[in-house]
């Protein structure tokens, strides 16, 4: 079994307001985090970034160009990847706070066969609306059960086989998994963490800095 990873961090951080992923997060750059993090598991890691920021590999073994979306350049991150990797991990640059040991849950969940996916998933703590907008107002269409609900971050890791195969044709998605079950391939849940914050908002880096206070 030998697993390569892909940090994805080629995104524009719109909400944040700027290249939230090169930002410093205790003295270390939040890709940099990432990519450590990979490490755990991963013998080779392929760094996505935008274009115009390859002079820095911040500690990857490989840094390419991403795309246009997320998933456009988790294919380039593919893309760079040796074939004889048979695990792959996907990881957004902008979760920086995942620890090693949710890395390893994920991968482990691999030595099933029958697994072609594993991600980490939370239960959702607050009531869950379906919501639709008529005559200019937000009305409540029905309330979901939420007990079947999960909120599911990164790392996720994958059969490369899979992976690659879900990616043809170029597909989009918020994550790599939502591929695997259009393809009707099999997405095992492990217990996600919620320190796990992807840095999204401007406030969020300040979180992360007291989530590490307290580690
Ligand atoms: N990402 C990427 N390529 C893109 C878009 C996103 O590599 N074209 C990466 C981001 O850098 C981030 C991860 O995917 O690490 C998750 O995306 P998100 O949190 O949405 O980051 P941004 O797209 O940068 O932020 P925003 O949506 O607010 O612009
Ligand atoms: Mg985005």
């Amino acid at each position: 079994m030998r697993c390569g990873a892909v940090v994805v961090a080629a995104g524009s951080g719109q909400r944040f307001g700027g290249a939230k992923q090169f930002s410093i997060l205790r003295g270390e750059v939040v890709a940099a985090r990432s990519v450590a993090l990979c490490r755990s598991v991963a013998e080779v890691v392929v760094l996505v970034v935008p274009d115009g920021a390859t002079e820095n590999t911040y500690g990857a073994d490989t840094v390419v160009v991403g795309g246009a979306t997320r998933s456009a350049s988790v294919r380039r991150g593919l893309d760079a990847l040796p074939d004889d990797v048979t695990i792959i991990v996907i990881h957004d640059a902008a979760r920086p706070l995942a620890t090693e040991d949710l890395f390893s849950s994920v991968v482990e969940e691999l030595l099933d066969e029958t697994v072609d996916a594993a991600i980490p998933g939370l239960a959702p703590t607050d009531t869950i609306k379906r919501i639709e907008e008529r005559d200019g107002r937000c009305w409540v269409a029905e309330t979901i059960h939420r007990t079947s609900l999960a909120t599911v971050q990164t790392p996720q890791a994958f059969r490369a086989r899979s992976l690659r195969s879900a990616h043809g044709g170029d597909p989009d998605a918020t994550d790599d998994a939502a591929l695997i079950e259009a393809a009707g391939g099999t997405v095992v849940v492990v217990p996600g963490e919620i320190d796990n914050v992807k840095i999204t908002a401007p406030g969020d880096l300040e979180l992360a800095e007291r989530i590490l206070e307290h580690r």
